[in-house]
């Protein structure tokens, strides 16, 4: 708010030379807040008036005035404003008051549809690292629309059809023990798998069977269409457990098999429309002009593949929900597809094919390599969360034996630490996997930040916090840093969606969190005079602690 009342006053001093949009991107925030709350660089405005900066600078800070700002001063060719404290602390404080659960929200989404393609486990292999961020990251990025005001549907992908499923049939013939798969159906399934590919490295005839056994598939094969459903059934089992444990649910499960008797139309469209070639006795669709490699689209042996399923279901999805963005959240290795998929979609001639957008994410790596289900360097998600709430269990009965509810908190815990450790890294970048930091709790983790909320709220039970007195006079500078920080979150909750990236929330809670633990400790809040406002204050603090951690998808104890 005080950015823009900012940007406002100096396009009216400034005349028409700069635009409010342009001075409003200038605004900085001085590296020590010594020097005020917002700064204004005078450098440009220097060279157009020609004049000093700080003549300049001088000159315009007597005349910004607003209740908001207190003060104004030159320094170094800014011009720096002062935020007024009782002022802003007394709006901010009204403003989560008045309806909490609305404080950080935003209309701006006005209803319109957000479709997010997400998680896509491929069935008979475990549940990868790289689904699980799919899963969490997809998860927030929902959250964060549906914040802004849009409508979400979140879409499981599930894969459960291409080529590699002949391989599994294949080799499910060969080695296939029914008892040892309904035990235990993930690993057995994995087993043979990694079996088969092992063999046919030694011996290619056993790709040809593979092959033979997708088209069976193809072709609706009795023996080989019943072995898939039951794959289909007990890992759609295993990856329900999952997402049991992480707290997260879908409004479509559809997987890619759901397409293949609704791709004729695809190919009927791309044919009108000029766009197949053959190549080398397969279909493809040319995108020279794009300098993107062609789309395949038919194999020579007349079969699918990934991106034909794609093309369908995008129109699928454009037809069942006339979407005003499909999200599709999925790794980075997989950019070269959803370009072609997107480029493909365009020359259909589909406007609304501009609205698809591939959301990248970095590769969970594993000694800097990639993990990778055929050599059976995969980490079993399931495992690795049993284990953090294992954790969790071991610390409660520690420190808070007593506690009510106890396997409900470790699992808020142990399940939060794995999602933030996660969330909290730039979905870009590749993270290297160290089951050790996941499983810490101390530092930058959820379980800090819940602590610091289960804290905070002993405060207000310890202090009879009384939601009706609405005084606001805090009465001392200490809490300027948590107020300013409270007073951010719906700036922060914009950016974050506007980049599609959760890590900006994790950071920013983070920051938060260490601003209130520092004020709790340098001040003695239940001595204090005026200790209602001051737990308004920590009030405020727990109910943006609570959303933000919401939105990422993470739990937060009453106690813990
Ligand atoms: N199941 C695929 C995989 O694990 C991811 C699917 C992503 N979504 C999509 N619409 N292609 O690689």
């Amino acid at each position: 708010m005080e950015k823009h009342i900012f940007a406002l006053q100096l396009s009216h001093l400034l005349g028409e030379t700069f635009t409010r949009e342009w001075i409003y991107e200038q605004i900085e925030t001085p590296k020590q807040a010594s020097l005020g709350d917002l700064a204004f660089p005078c450098f440009q405005l220097a060279k157009t008036f020609r004049k000093s900066p700080s003549d300049i600078a001088a000159e315009l800070a007597p005349k910004i005035k607003h209740d908001v700002f207190s003060d104004a001063k030159s320094n170094g060719g800014y011009l720096n404003v002062f935020l007024n404290q009782s002022f802003v602390t007394d709006h901010t404080l009204k403003q989560v008051l008045t309806d909490p659960s609305l404080y950080g929200h935003h209309d701006f989404g006005d209803g319109k549809t957000i479709v997010l393609d997400m998680s896509a486990p491929n069935i008979a292999k475990p549940f990868s690292m790289g689904h699980l961020r799919s899963t969490v990251i997809g998860n927030a990025i929902a959250n964060l629309a549906k914040k802004c005001g849009y409508e979400t549907i979140k879409i499981n992908y599930i894969g459960d059809y291409g080529t590699q499923f002949g391989k599994l049939l294949a080799a499910y013939n060969k080695w296939g023990d029914e008892q040892k798969i309904k035990a235990n159906p993930l690993k057995q399934l994995t087993k043979i798998y990694v079996k088969f590919h092992e063999a046919a490295s030694e011996n290619p005839s056993l790709v040809e069977e593979g092959r033979d056994w997708f088209k069976k598939l193809e072709q609706q094969d009795p023996e080989a269409l019943q072995l898939w459903k039951w794959f289909k059934e007990v890992s759609l089992e295993e990856f329900n457990k999952i997402y049991e444990l992480l707290g997260i649910s879908f409004d479509l499960t559809r997987g890619e098999a759901y397409y293949n008797n609704k791709m004729e139309p695809t190919f009927d469209l791309l044919k009108e429309k000029g766009l197949l070639e053959e190549s080398e006795g397969a279909q493809v669709v040319r995108l020279d002009q794009e300098n993107l490699p062609p789309c395949l689209i038919r194999k020579s042996n007349g079969t699918t593949i990934y991106a034909t399923r794609d093309l369908t279901a995008a129109i699928d999805r454009f037809q069942s929900y006339q979407f005003d963005e499909a999200l599709y959240v999925v790794g980075h290795e997989q950019t070269l597809h959803f370009q072609q998929v997107k480029r493909v979609l365009e020359k259909m001639g589909f406007s609304w094919a501009k609205n698809v957008k591939h959301i990248p994410f970095g590769m969970m790596l594993k000694d800097g390599k990639k993990m990778s289900t055929r050599q059976g360097k995969t980490i079993l998600l399931e495992e690795v969360l049993k284990e953090a709430v294992q954790k969790a269990s071991i610390n409660i009965e520690e420190k808070s034996p007593s506690l009510k509810d106890k396997s409900e908190v470790a699992k808020q815990v142990g399940v939060g630490a794995v999602i933030f450790h996660d969330l909290k890294h730039d979905r870009r970048n590749d993270v290297e996997f160290s089951l050790d930091d996941m499983l810490t709790f101390e530092g930058n983790t959820a379980p800090y930040l819940q602590y610091a909320y289960v804290r905070a709220s002993s405060l207000l039970t310890k202090g009879n916090f009384d939601h009706e007195v609405t005084s606001t006079e805090l009465g001392d500078s200490l809490t300027w840093p948590l107020v300013k920080l409270i007073r951010e979150y719906p700036y922060v909750v914009k950016e974050s969606y506007a980049n599609y990236d959760p890590s900006k929330i994790a950071k920013y809670l983070l920051d938060l969190a260490k601003a209130f633990n520092k004020y709790y400790a340098e001040s003695k809040i239940l001595e204090s005079d005026n200790l209602n406002a001051k737990l308004t204050l920590v009030y405020a603090f727990t109910i943006v602690l609570k959303d933000g951690l919401a939105l990422l998808g993470i739990e937060t104890p009453e106690k813990m």
